[in-house]
């Protein structure tokens, strides 16, 4: 067995605070609640880049000149649509497979022309990876047609990848503010280090797997509620909550519980995550424009409440919640919007660590049982 490293014997529950592996792509910093990908804070990516200009700077590691956006935004639109036998098999599944078990599935399903990676190309990688992130808008949007009995609507070349999501959703061309707000969107989960999701990828990847595999890792992954799903679980607790006087009995219940308040607190933010700061302007504006503040309201409330109680805030779920449900999207979209937007980040840690790689795989304590005397099974009770 090769020499155990015992000066780094690090034991800690879920790896808090242990640094797992070098990365280019982005930068946090928990204390003062800063985000930077590839050098560029957060705020200047919101304000001026789309989710393709995000995409690019994330996967290539530089601003895209505007030949190279419009090539890179082109690309990702020829690679949209999906093979006849995977609408034939979205088709099939049940009408209570959610959307995150559908996308999960078929990007799996999708992998029967993959080459080994020991032997693809950087680009033949990172081809496949682009096929994905234009791919992920279509499976969904699909399997909620299908899912809500309507036909699915062929992908639309005119429209970028957020325009044109909401418009394979609902058949209609979307109003401007509705696709800039899910563009931003896009862009404040696109990316955010080591995240449990990003992490799995990552571990997929050491192993040479494929392409395909690490997506389907990421996307079971980000699903659950401590995670990407919580988005999903803020809306049901607002909805729960139903207006501002019912906070504080309902944050003492959960915190009696030991529960969680949904789409609060960070294993790195320790202060207000950046991307919810700008969720929060967001979520406020198309409140008060839909006449609709009772969620906004009751999220001031609980903020308030939380940091007084447990000095915990509002993560990028909670007003990305908000922001969904005032786009009037179902809450089960909640988590592939997630996971769509997380696809450009997955992308860039699958080629860096291909790039850069050596297998994942950390000790573990052992605490069971030890030298017991066997019993063949003629002999047990
Ligand atoms: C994302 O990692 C990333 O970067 C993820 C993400 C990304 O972009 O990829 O940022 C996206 O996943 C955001 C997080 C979405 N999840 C939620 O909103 C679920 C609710 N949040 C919690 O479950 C929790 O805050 C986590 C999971 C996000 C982080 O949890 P940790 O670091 O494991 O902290 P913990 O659960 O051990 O809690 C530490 C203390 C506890 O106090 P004690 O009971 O020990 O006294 O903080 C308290 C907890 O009770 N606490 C909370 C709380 N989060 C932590 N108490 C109430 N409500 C909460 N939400």
């Amino acid at each position: 067995m090769g020499k155990v490293n015992k000066k780094l014997n690090v034991k800690v529950k879920g790896l808090e605070g242990v640094i797992a592996g070098q990365t280019n792509i982005s930068y946090i910093d928990g204390i003062k609640g800063k985000l930077f990908y590839r050098g560029y804070s957060i705020e200047d990516i919101a304000q001026n880049c789309s989710f393709e200009e995000t995409s690019y700077l994330l996967i290539y590691g530089k601003l895209p000149n505007k030949t190279e956006l419009k090539n890179f935004a082109e690309k990702l639109k020829r690679k949209r649509s999906l093979p006849q036998h995977t609408i034939k098999m979205l088709h099939t599944f049940t009408k209570n497979m959610n959307s995150m078990e559908a996308l999960r599935t078929v990007v799996s399903s999708l992998s029967s022309n993959d080459k080994d990676p020991r032997v693809s190309s950087y680009n033949e990688k990172l081809d496949i990876g682009l096929s994905i992130i234009a791919k992920m808008p279509t499976i969904v949007a699909y399997h909620y047609r299908i899912k809500n009995s309507l036909d699915p609507i062929p992908p639309n070349s005119k429209l970028s990848h957020a325009e044109n999501f909401l418009y394979m959703l609902t058949g209609k061309i979307p109003e401007s503010e509705g696709a800039e707000v899910l563009d931003k969107d896009f862009v404040l989960h696109a990316e955010h280090g080591f995240n449990a999701s990003s992490f799995s990828v990552r571990v997929t990847v050491s192993t040479l797997s494929d392409v395909h595999s690490a997506y389907t890792t990421g996307i079971g992954t980000l699903k659950g509620p401590l995670h990407g799903g919580a988005a999903t679980e803020v809306l049901l607790m607002l909805k729960s909550i139903k207006k501002p006087e019912n906070v504080t009995s309902y944050v003492d219940k959960i915190l009696l519980s030991h529960g969680r308040v949904m789409g609060y607190g960070h294993r790195i933010y320790k202060t207000y995550d950046p991307r919810a700061k700008i969720l929060k302007k967001m979520a406020e504006k198309l409140s008060i424009k839909n006449n609709n503040t009772t969620f906004f309201e009751i999220g001031q409330k609980l903020e308030v409440i939380m940091s007084d109680k447990k000095k915990i805030y509002p993560n990028v779920d909670f007003y990305s919640a908000i922001v969904y449900h005032n786009l009037n999207l179902t809450h089960e979209l909640y988590s592939p919007i997630f996971a769509i937007a997380r696809s450009s980040g997955w992308l860039a840690h699958i080629l860096e660590q291909y790039t850069n790689n050596r297998l994942i795989r950390p000790l573990e304590e052992y605490t069971g049982s030890m030298n017991l005397k066997f019993i063949p099974i003629s002999k047990r009770k």
